[in-house]
């Protein structure tokens, strides 16, 4: 394949917004993002596809303009999965390798794998990723790559992250109907660590939030690896839920007063009043406001505590925690985050992009570009179409090509 022209996709459907970046990768393995774009989701519910024609046409109306910015076709893509059935489960796993000479080979380790993961994870499970966190050679743990020492006996201790089937079949089949084929799928919050932590920060400790518009979920790392993910069915739409039902107002106006109004710095002097419309005509208290806004972020944050807790790594992050995801954007949120969690908090924006990356430098836009990054790493590229066959294929994928095919199956 031209190296010069071979790219990638990350496909982030979420409940709200869906989301794309594509980028083309270099020989050295450098990605340049070449294509973006975001827009409304459709038929989604709490991070699940809740119906098929909603997440794939929305899709297929936002990839349209992605596509055309970068002139790349997508057929295939690195997908977000998301939702509460998303969770990670620690197993171990032990093999005999024969005589004590033998040396460790990649038969072996697949074998161990295989122990690890068969049986321990329910048969109504995906298994999504398996991250080996240590192996034992004869009883003498602590080892991060066996490859090619001697022993006779190989355990492994892995962090498997799994989601439920049917959840993932139905987002397979949904990019499917939008012309997609996700390549594989990724939790939304540790496609988007990806995006937005280094290397040193996984080392040493710390834990990724992607706060969302109706899930916020966990990512903890520790010695570079992945050691927990989960996912909290509430989300920054709560807020907005909230506002709307406590001070009788539409939905419209509660996301105007959340996202233009309320900052995280509750605690410091502003203006009694807060004056929507034009002309100002409409006013609320702000105390009422923010009551309203500050129960909803504490109960979220609490949750974000416990699982950390669960995973037992409350306030044992010497990185501490990173904030992701449009729920991120409320100004000075970190400031009320790092209260509830008591722990150092910042927002993560996705780092280290080429090309036309100014506009997505954004926590909303981490998990785009973190599936982007992880294709890229992974080496499943996409062979370039030809200019010629894109543009012809552009006009009926954006126009009713997708319906097309939807109605052709009734
Ligand atoms: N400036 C802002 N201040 C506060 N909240 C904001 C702001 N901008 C966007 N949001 C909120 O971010 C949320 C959307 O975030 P995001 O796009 O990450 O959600 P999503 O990925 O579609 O949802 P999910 O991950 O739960 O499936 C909405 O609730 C929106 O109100
Ligand atoms: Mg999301």
């Amino acid at each position: 394949m031209d190296n010069e022209k071979r790219f990638v996709t990350g496909l982030d459907v979420g409940t709200e917004n869906v989301r794309a970046v594509i980028a083309t990768v270099n020989k050295n393995g450098e990605v340049a993002i070449v294509g973006y774009n975001e827009g409304k989701s459709a038929g989604m519910r709490k991070g699940i596809p809740a119906n098929l024609t909603g997440p794939a046409e929305a899709i297929d109306r936002m990839l349209g303009d992605a596509e055309r910015m970068g002139g790349y076709d997508v057929r295939s893509a690195y997908v977000s999965i998301n939702g509460s059935t998303v969770i990670s489960t620690h197993t171990e796993g032990m093999i005999a390798v024969g005589a004590v000479e033998h040396e460790i080979d990649n038969e072996d380790l697949n074998r161990v794998e295989d122990v690890a993961v068969t049986g321990r994870i329910p048969a109504n499970r995906d298994v999504l990723d398996v991250i080996p966190l240590e192996y034992a050679l004869d009883g003498q743990g602590g080892i991060k790559d066996p490859l090619g020492m001697s022993g006779a006996r190989l355990e492994m201790r892995a962090c498997v992250v799994s989601a439920l089937s049917p959840n993932c079949e139905n987002l397979k089949r949904a990019t499917m109907t939008a012309d997609v084929k996700a390549e594989r799928l990724i939790p939304s919050v540790v496609a988007g660590a990806k995006a937005v932590l280094t290397e040193r920060q996984k080392e040493n400790g710390v834990a990724v939030v992607d706060f969302g518009a109706t899930t916020t979920s966990i990512a903890i790392y520790e010695e570079g690896d992945l050691q927990y993910v989960g996912v909290i069915p509430i989300g920054s739409n709560n807020i907005t839920n909230d506002l709307a039902i406590v001070l009788a107002i539409e939905p419209e106006l509660a996301e105007e007063i959340k996202t233009r109004f309320i900052t995280g710095d509750f605690d410091t002097e502003k203006s009694p009043a807060i004056k929507v419309g034009k002309h100002g005509e409409r006013a609320f208290d702000r105390k009422e406001v923010e009551e309203v806004v500050k129960a909803r972020l504490e109960e979220i944050f609490n949750e974000v505590r416990k699982k950390l807790k669960l995973a037992k790594y409350d306030q044992r992050l010497p990185e501490g925690i990173v904030l992701i995801g449009g729920g991120a954007k409320m100004r000075d949120i970190e400031i009320f985050a790092k209260k509830v969690l008591e722990s150092a908090v910042k927002i993560g924006i996705p780092k280290g992009l080429d090309g036309v990356a100014e506009s997505i430098q954004k926590p909303e836009f981490a998990t785009a570009v973190g599936l982007a990054m992880l294709s890229a790493e992974e080496n499943q590229y996409s062979a370039p179409i030809s200019k010629k066959s894109s543009k012809a294929k552009k006009p009926g994928k954006s126009s009713g090509g997708l319906l097309k095919k939807i109605f052709s199956k009734f």
